[in-house]
């Protein structure tokens, strides 16, 4: 092959490369409507989806996609993007910081919290910052949607995984998810 060709191709390469990941930025503002400014959320209803761990951002956003799990908000959104955007969107949320959230909480909820917390800390580490890949990151992220999210676990409207953590949420009771919520919410990086 003559010289200027494999230049030529190389620089294609870079370019395409460069341009895809424009594009991403472009897509992304579009979620940071919502999720906010690199993904870390300011409203206590969206999740903070910055730094959350790549498997896990791109499970959530399949299972949206191929109608496995229900989101008012996200299932119809997300539709409307293909299989190699969505892996490209959780690969570029996944690269910025997780940054937990400052928020209110009732100190004696937190308090109160830590003990059934014990019965989530297998997989999602003490304070909720977990260190595998398909396990979400709970510290910092914000009470309000980390109460909800469990609620929907445990009545089976969001499918999971690993059916242990539906077992461990059902022996709870529903003040105890509040301040399990409450703890995790309180905890930093
Ligand atoms: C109109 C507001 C809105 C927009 C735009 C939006 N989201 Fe969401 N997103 C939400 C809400 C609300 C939730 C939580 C609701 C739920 O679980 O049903 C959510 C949940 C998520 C979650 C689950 C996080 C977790 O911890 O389980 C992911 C991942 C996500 N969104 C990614 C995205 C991406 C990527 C985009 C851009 C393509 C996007 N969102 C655009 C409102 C929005
Ligand atoms: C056996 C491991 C395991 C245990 C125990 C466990 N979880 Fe999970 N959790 C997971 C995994 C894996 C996911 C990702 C969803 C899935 O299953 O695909 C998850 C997801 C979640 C989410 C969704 C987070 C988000 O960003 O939307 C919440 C909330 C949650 N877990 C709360 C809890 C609470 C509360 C407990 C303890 C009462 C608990 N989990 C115990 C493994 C576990």
């Amino acid at each position: 092959m003559r010289y200027h060709v494999v230049l030529g191709m190389i620089l294609a390469g870079f370019l395409g490369s460069a341009q895809a990941a424009d594009r991403i930025e472009e897509v992304a503002e579009t979620c940071n409507a919502c999720h906010g400014a690199n993904g870390v959320s300011e409203n206590p209803a969206i999740p903070s989806i910055g730094g959350q761990h790549e498997s896990y951002l791109k499970k959530v956003l399949l299972d949206w996609k191929n109608g496995v799990s229900h989101s008012e908000t996200m299932a119809s959104l997300i539709k409307d993007y293909s299989v190699e955007q969505i892996a490209a969107l959780a690969a570029y949320f996944a690269k910025k910081p997780w940054t937990p959230v400052a928020q209110k909480l009732d100190a004696n909820l937190v308090k109160l919290g830590e003990n059934p917390a014990r019965r989530c800390a297998a997989c999602h580490g003490d304070k909720g910052a977990s260190h595998d890949g398909e396990t979400p990151n709970l510290n910092g992220q914000w009470a309000e949607y980390l109460e909800m999210d469990t609620l929907k676990i445990r009545d089976g409207i969001i499918p999971v995984t690993d059916q242990r953590m539906v077992k461990a949420i059902k022996r709870l009771s529903a003040e105890e998810i509040k301040a399990v919520a409450a703890f995790f919410a309180s905890q930093g990086k």
